[in-house]
């Protein structure tokens, strides 16, 4: 049966469209790896993945995840917060990707906070190459993430239509489902 994609595979299948082989990209917050291993999938031998997380126990399980794929020699792993990745990255990106809200299966008070998402959002537009996306998932439904929303919507609604094209999708008759943004530089 045909239906629209879930927030996170539509997602991927946007980031899959702005992503070669040998390209360097960021996953912002690299949780359980899952789109750590994602973008070490779609980057190839000859690319590269810088990943970033303020927990331990995020930069373990997603070490642990590539490492089980055979894919770690192409990731590098920051226990760092993402509004530092112009510390790091002094290379043009593709493609980053910000997965929000709290580390599943772990303390849900620890959660993305509305002036570091955009101080690294900021960052991510500075590093990004022409052609290149930013994706941000969206979760409102824990504590904080009704607040951290509207940050990012009066953030990305301002950016300049000559440089930037900006697309959510959201699902409208759910309260529940996380929503997407992406943010495609021209
Ligand atoms: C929803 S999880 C990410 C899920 C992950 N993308 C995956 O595929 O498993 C959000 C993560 O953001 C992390 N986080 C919170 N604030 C952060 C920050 N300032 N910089 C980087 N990561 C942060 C949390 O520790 C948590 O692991």
């Amino acid at each position: 049966m045909k239906q629209l994609l879930k927030t996170l595979d539509f997602t991927h299948f946007v980031v899959k469209e702005f992503v070669n082989a040998g390209d360097t990209v960021i996953d912002a917050t690299a949780g359980n790896g899952y789109d750590t291993l994602f973008l070490a999938e779609l980057v190839g031998e000859r690319g590269k993945v810088f990943a970033f997380d303020i927990q331990q126990k995020a930069i373990q399980s997603t070490e642990g995840l590539l490492r089980e794929q055979g894919l770690f020699p192409r990731v590098q792993l920051i226990r760092d917060g993402h509004e530092h990745i112009e510390e790091y990255v002094k290379e043009e990106v593709s493609a980053v990707m910000f997965n929000l809200g709290y580390l599943p299966g772990s303390d849900h008070r620890i959660v993305t906070q509305p002036e570091t998402t955009i101080k690294g959002v900021k960052a991510a537009l500075t590093m990004l190459s022409p052609g290149g996306v930013i994706t941000l998932v969206v979760y409102t439904g824990h504590p904080g993430g009704q607040e951290e929303w509207p940050f990012i919507e009066h953030y990305v609604k301002s950016l300049a239509k000559n440089n930037y094209r900006v697309l959510l999708y959201k699902f409208l008759n759910t309260d529940k489902s996380p929503f997407m943004v992406a943010v495609e530089k021209r």
